[in-house]
């Protein structure tokens, strides 16, 4: 299945057009992610895991704290825009070209706040398990830990989220080419394993964040923003 998201994700200019239409509500989470960036007085490092071009997360970090930015992801043509996207923050910057889930299982160092946004749901169920262990590693005892995901309703299967994900795609990706629909429909047929926001939160629990809440759901609840603590 990794082979499968890599290859989807290396054709970039797809997963631009959902960022450019705000299918995924990147935002409203950026909105929100900038507000508790600018919030935080103190500096702080920040861990930005499948960062993407790291477009939503370079705007809600420009002008807060930040002391030292890390991105991680697979996918070389998104770690070349993110490059270009953090350059304007001002310190010091890494980005890594590996799997995310092999980074957290090496990584020894911890981050004030650490954010993975749309990727946790690649894994299955004991994958997201012990990499939410890692994660709580490698979130700083008084740090953060941001995780935006799709979603299942309460009892619903994969093949259900599927089917509800497909119905929906009327109306907001009618812009798109129909070869760009084709390949996110089977994208999200193929390598998406969407958990319930009870269940992130029962793994979270079970890695160490004692403390865990919803910010955001949109209105059709396909997308959660979760902030975890310690
Ligand atoms: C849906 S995009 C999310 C980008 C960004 N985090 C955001 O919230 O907009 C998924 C990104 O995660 C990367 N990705 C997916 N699985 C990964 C993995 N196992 N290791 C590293 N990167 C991964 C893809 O290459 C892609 O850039």
């Amino acid at each position: 299945m990794g082979n499968a998201v890599h290859a989807f994700f290396s054709q970039w200019d797809i997963y631009r057009l959902c960022i450019e239409h705000n299918t995924l509500f990147h935002r409203e989470v950026g909105e929100i992610l900038r507000r508790e960036m600018q919030a935080r007085s103190e500096p702080f490092t920040f861990l930005d895991l499948a960062c993407g071009d790291a477009d939503l997360t370079a705007s809600a970090l420009r002008g807060s704290a930040v002391r030292a930015y890390t991105g991680v992801d697979f996918s070389a043509p998104a770690l070349a825009l993110a490059a270009e996207g953090v350059a304007a923050l001002g310190c010091p910057r890494t980005l890594h070209e590996t799997d995310f889930a092999g980074f957290l299982r090496d990584n020894n160092g911890t981050f004030g706040v650490v954010y993975l946004g749309l990727s946790l749901h690649h894994l299955d169920t004991a994958a997201k398990r012990e990499t939410m262990r890692h994660l709580r590693r490698a979130t700083a005892a008084d740090g953060t830990f941001y995780l935006f995901e799709p979603i299942l309703h309460g009892g619903e299967s994969r093949e259900g989220y599927v089917a509800r994900w497909a119905a929906a795609m009327d109306g907001p990706y009618d812009p798109f080419p129909a070869d760009a629909r084709e390949a996110l429909l089977e994208h999200v047929a193929e390598s998406e394993r969407p958990e319930s926001p009870e269940d992130y939160l029962a793994l979270a629990r079970e890695a160490g964040f004692h403390h865990g809440e919803v910010l955001f759901t949109d209105p059709g609840s396909f997308y959660s923003l979760f902030r975890f603590s310690a």
